[in-house]
């Protein structure tokens, strides 16, 4: 029996809209973006920016491609008031880029947050007031009429302070804060009350910023809200819609989604979600998650980890390892079947086609990741991930057979150390599991003959520091060299597979072969290098039998 009381909280209501549309449509382009890291995702940490890691992320906000960013609320602070202040006098501001500051509707703030912006090329003047039922009702004590009136109070004095620095390119942004806690048609109300002071045109439009400033109920509700607001609001065709979701139950990014759909214009947010309580929308999410279904974002995270190491310099913040497209393991595959999957799937892709990547929903790669950072290997890992890190890493193309030979190898080792295996330790396991250092034999020198199709190998071979000279015929070289081998031990063997290649691309790449041999009824797998193949195959046979059992026999006696 559950100890909670679920009387103790009651269902969201929402509005009532058989007719929605929003379900039915698709987000073809990218909403305007703003970034608020410097405000909102500001006021939220433990130790607020210094003014140089401020403006480390500012310039990296420049850089990602945000037009519009929110840089502070200056009148509430000192340190935002100088770094606005900052930007402006040191011309830091790119040209296409708008800066925005919020207030909020209280006639000196107001004065503050102009004079902060004096010199501005161009600014958004974003003034706020709460207008939720709660907030309202016990937070300010105040009616609905009162509540208006200090909005259009704040539109009013936020219009006469502009008309005083006409040198500034001025848009006016209002947020009825607490958004989605108020009724819809007072919502209404109060952004036409601000707009009827305004008076925007499509030309010059004013936003109007929705905030769903704690998350309480599904997105879909948020859209139905957005939706109706939108159909409801006075001079639609002059005003910007804008989101300002938080992530109070997770679904931050769905519920700017789904408010885009329903008609929005612009989203704000933060990058990877910092931001009050449990965050502000992540822009990264959202922006990505577009460019997943071949809709250009309009940001630039293609040096993801450049963005992650500002963002966590200047929040302290780490980066969840498992945060949508930036954290560490979003691209790993442990498990064999994902591995193997990936394997196929990246061998047919071709570059320039569309993206089809069984559990890779993106290219790695458009992140500034690369695949070799794909396949990881613990002891949930399948021979097909081994095999893909030793021909990345070490350029080694073990075939099939040889895969089955050795991924026990790499898991058992995985299970001991209850830890993954890196490309080094598998590469480590891998020689010191195929290259014996008891090997009784070392090959010392040989020489072919061919005649009438027979092959003939004379071959010295060392044998615990002993040299002896074996021979051998068969129909082909190996054939031959199996068959001295075989007298000069005792134990007949026979060839069941092999394979070589070289490894590198130049004439003095070394060659390494994988042999698998039958001897005493029992396979046995081998590889051997050498500076040419033959060598290579040759030692791979010495090798594979070093392992056998036969090897260790003649050592006991
Ligand atoms: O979350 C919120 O409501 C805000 C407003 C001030 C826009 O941050
Ligand atoms: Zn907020």
């Amino acid at each position: 029996m559950s100890r909670f009381n679920s009387n103790k909280y009651s269902p969201f209501v929402s509005v009532d809209r058989p007719n929605r549309a929003w379900p039915n449509k698709v987000i073809t382009e990218a909403p305007a973006w703003c970034s608020v890291d410097l405000r909102d995702g500001n006021q939220a940490l433990i130790d607020p920016m210094t003014p140089a890691q401020k403006l480390e992320m500012f310039e990296m906000l420049v850089e990602v491609g945000f037009k519009q960013i929110e840089i502070g609320f200056p009148a509430a602070s000192q340190p935002d008031f100088d770094f606005v202040r900052k930007l402006i006098e040191e011309d830091r501001v790119p040209s296409d880029v708008t800066i925005q500051v919020l207030t909020q509707a209280r006639k000196e703030l107001i004065e503050r947050s102009f004079e902060s912006l004096k010199g501005a090329k161009s600014a958004i003047m974003h003034v706020y007031n709460s207008t939720s039922t709660v907030q309202r009702e016990q937070v300010f004590k105040l009616s609905k009429d009162e509540i208006k009136r200090i909005a259009t109070d704040g539109a009013t004095w936020v219009k006469a302070c502009a008309e005083q620095q006409p040198e500034t390119t001025w848009q006016f942004q209002y947020s009825p804060e607490s958004f989605t806690g108020t009724e819809m048609d007072y919502a209404v109300e109060v952004c036409n009350a601000v707009l009827d002071v305004w008076l925007p045109t499509p030309e010059n439009k004013a936003i109007l910023n929705l905030p769903a400033t704690v998350e309480v109920a599904t997105p879909n509700v948020y859209a139905d809200q957005i939706e109706w607001f939108c159909e409801n609001v006075n001079q639609r065709d002059s005003v910007i819609i804008s989101l300002h979701t938080h992530n109070d139950r997770g679904c931050g990014v769905a519920a700017s989604e789904l408010g885009v759909l329903a008609g929005a214009d612009r989203v704000e947010g933060t990058l990877l979600g910092n931001g009050e309580r449990t965050g502000n929308m992540d822009i990264v999410t959202m922006a990505m998650n577009l460019y997943s279904q071949g809709v250009d974002p309009t940001l630039d995270f293609s040096r993801m980890d450049k963005i992650i190491h500002v963002v966590e310099k200047c929040t302290a913040l780490k980066v969840h390892p498992r945060h949508p497209y930036a954290g560490e393991l979003v691209f790993a595959a442990f498990s064999g079947s994902h591995q193997d999957a990936i394997n196929k799937c990246l061998a047919l892709y071709q570059e320039g086609e569309l993206w089809e990547v069984a559990y890779l929903p993106i290219d790695p790669r458009d992140l500034g990741r690369n695949y070799q950072e794909v396949i990881r290997i613990n002891s949930q890992s399948g021979k097909g991930g081994v095999a893909y890190v030793l021909e990345q890493e070490h350029s080694i193309k073990m075939p099939r057979w040889l895969q089955v030979d050795f991924s026990p190898v790499v898991q058992a080792e995985a299970e001991k150390t209850e830890a993954e295996v890196n490309a080094q330790q598998i590469h480590d396991l891998f020689f010191s599991t195929y290259f014996p250092s008891d090997n009784q034999f070392q090959l010392k020198g040989y020489q072919v003959s061919r005649d009438d199709g027979v092959d003939s190998m004379q071959a010295t071979l060392s044998d615990s520091g002993k040299d002896h000279a074996i021979r051998g015929e068969g129909r082909g070289v190996l054939e031959a060299f199996v068959e001295a081998l075989g007298s000069h031990t005792g134990h007949p063997l026979v060839i069941i597979d092999y394979n070589e290649h070289t490894l590198g691309s130049n004439e003095t790449a070394e060659a390494i072969a994988y042999v698998q041999i039958s001897v005493m009824q029992q396979r046995v797998c081998g590889v051997g290098k050498s500076h040419d193949i033959l060598g290579a195959t040759l030692n791979a046979v010495l090798n594979a039998y070093a392992r056998s059992s036969a090897a260790s026999q003649a050592k006991v006696a």
